[in-house]
């Protein structure tokens, strides 16, 4: 802790509060002396608030750093898997071997979901959104795992972890195939995590299956890129749901729904639907000035971000694998792909995303990298679910084994009607 802010309430009573430092990034001011001042602080969107004390995952918005338990993304991109950085978000160092092989093979036990819940997606249209079948999946396994669901237990927690993890490539991988009307295929334990998931995704039955290293290997880093992103507005939700003593799978059911907005992780979805409206390079000046038109609700979907005021350090390694799965798949020279690096120059260079410090985020590259790996427009933020259950677990756990954790519950600026008494139909105004 360092020295105190003073606050001056009503010209004379000076509040003294608290002021803890980070180990990196900005200290914070605590607040909790207000409560007998009888005042709030105001932060709609908490844009400017520190929701809780946390060693997971650190970004810098204004240098584009992004560290998982202080290891930098770049080196974890390059130089981890997502199973190994799974283990890192979870129990804040690297594994040696024996407890990396110990890990995989406890994700492994537990790769297959119940039978019963294949009935589940015959509830759903054939042409329903994948992210609606997932929440529902995902919410339903909590009454698979009634007697493991004691959050206060460490090992019970960790379980979850596991089937968490383990089980949403094969739920995303049976989104997909439900949605085009193929049969679901089911784990295979000796293949790895990525290269597992890829098959679940695109073989099928009456065909034999060959993996491609390229693809595997981006889609693994794409699961890494996407692994944590500390106190984010899905991340958040699964800490606000956890913290009533909600069970794990209705947690990450409930950050499911929060990563489907267009504004959060249904951005690489709604970059695609862009880049097809904008259609031609030619159109791409005038939706430039929509973007800049405050009257106009249009926004260039995969730049800006409420935390980066430089590039996302993920954009420029998802810009990298991006490159590699257009090599792979032959489809470098796109239309979609074009539009996309024009778009990227050209808002690189206004003075309105310059000066906003508006830059391509993750979501920019993620969507058209997916395109080119066959995977369809709806199923990208599935993708993005995937990936960042493990972050979301890690925040869960991370929550749950505080021994100071209570219920969250914000309070508000009230601007309502003051008390009034009830008027008996025959008084109240005519229409
Ligand atoms: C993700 O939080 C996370 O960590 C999220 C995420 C994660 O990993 O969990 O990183 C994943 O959600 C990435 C963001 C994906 N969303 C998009 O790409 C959608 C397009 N982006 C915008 O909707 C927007 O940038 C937000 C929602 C991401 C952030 O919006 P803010 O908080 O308004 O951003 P800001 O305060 O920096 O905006 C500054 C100004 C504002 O204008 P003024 O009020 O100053 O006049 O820039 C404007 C904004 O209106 N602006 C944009 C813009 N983004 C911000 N103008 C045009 N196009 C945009 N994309």
């Amino acid at each position: 802790m360092t020295d105190n802010a003073k606050l001056i309430l009503n010209g004379n009573d000076t509040v003294e509060l608290p002021i803890y430092k980070a180990t990196l990034g900005e200290p914070v001011i605590d607040i909790a002396p207000l409560a007998t001042k009888g005042h709030f602080t105001y932060d709609p969107g908490f844009g400017l608030t520190a929701a809780c004390p946390s060693t997971i995952t650190y970004i810098d918005g204004n240098k584009g750093e992004l560290l998982y338990r202080g290891y930098p993304i770049e080196q974890l991109a390059e130089k981890s898997d997502y199973l190994e950085v799974c283990y890192l978000l979870l129990n804040g160092e690297l594994p040696n071997h024996t407890q990396k092989d110990t890990f995989v093979d406890q994700i492994k036990q537990h790769t297959l979901i119940h039978e019963q819940i294949r009935s589940f997606f015959n509830g759903f249209r054939r042409d329903a959104h994948p992210m609606a079948i997932m929440m529902g999946v995902v919410g339903a396994l909590s009454s698979f795992y009634h007697s493991t669901l004691d959050i206060h237990n460490p090992e019970y927690r960790q379980t979850a972890a596991f089937r968490l993890i383990a089980k949403m490539p094969t739920i995303a991988a049976m989104c997909y195939k439900y949605s085009i009307g193929q049969p679901f295929v089911y784990p295979q334990n000796d293949l790895d995590y990525s290269a597992d998931f890829l098959r679940m995704m695109f073989s099928v039955p009456a065909e034999p299956w060959k993996n491609s290293a390229t693809l595997t290997r981006a889609i693994d880093k794409i699961f890494i890129l996407h692994a944590d992103h500390e106190q984010n507005a899905s991340t958040s939700t699964v800490r606000m749901a956890g913290s009533s003593g909600a069970n794990p799978f209705a947690c990450i059911a409930a950050g499911i729904a929060t990563l489907w907005g267009p504004a959060h992780g249904g951005a690489n979805e709604a970059v695609l639907n862009m880049l097809d409206e904008i259609g031609d390079v030619k159109h791409i000046p005038r939706y430039i000035e929509k973007a800049k038109d405050k009257n106009d609700s249009f926004r260039l979907m995969g730049f800006g971000h409420r935390v980066y005021k430089n590039y996302d350090p993920r954009a420029k390694i998802m810009r990298e694998v991006c490159h590699e799965v257009l090599a792979e798949t032959g489809v470098g020279d796109t239309p979609l792909f074009k539009l996309a690096m024009a778009l990227e120059k050209i808002a690189l260079e206004d003075e309105y995303f310059i000066e906003k410090k508006l830059y391509p985020n993750v979501d920019f590259y993620s969507g058209i990298t997916l395109s080119a790996m066959g995977i369809p427009v709806n199923m990208f933020t599935v993708i993005f679910a995937l990936a960042r259950t493990v972050g979301w677990t890690a925040h869960w756990i991370e929550m749950v084994s505080a021994s100071n954790t209570k219920i969250a519950r914000p309070r508000q600026l009230y601007l309502g009607s003051t008390q009034r008494d009830f008027v008996a139909m025959d008084k109240r105004p005519k229409a």
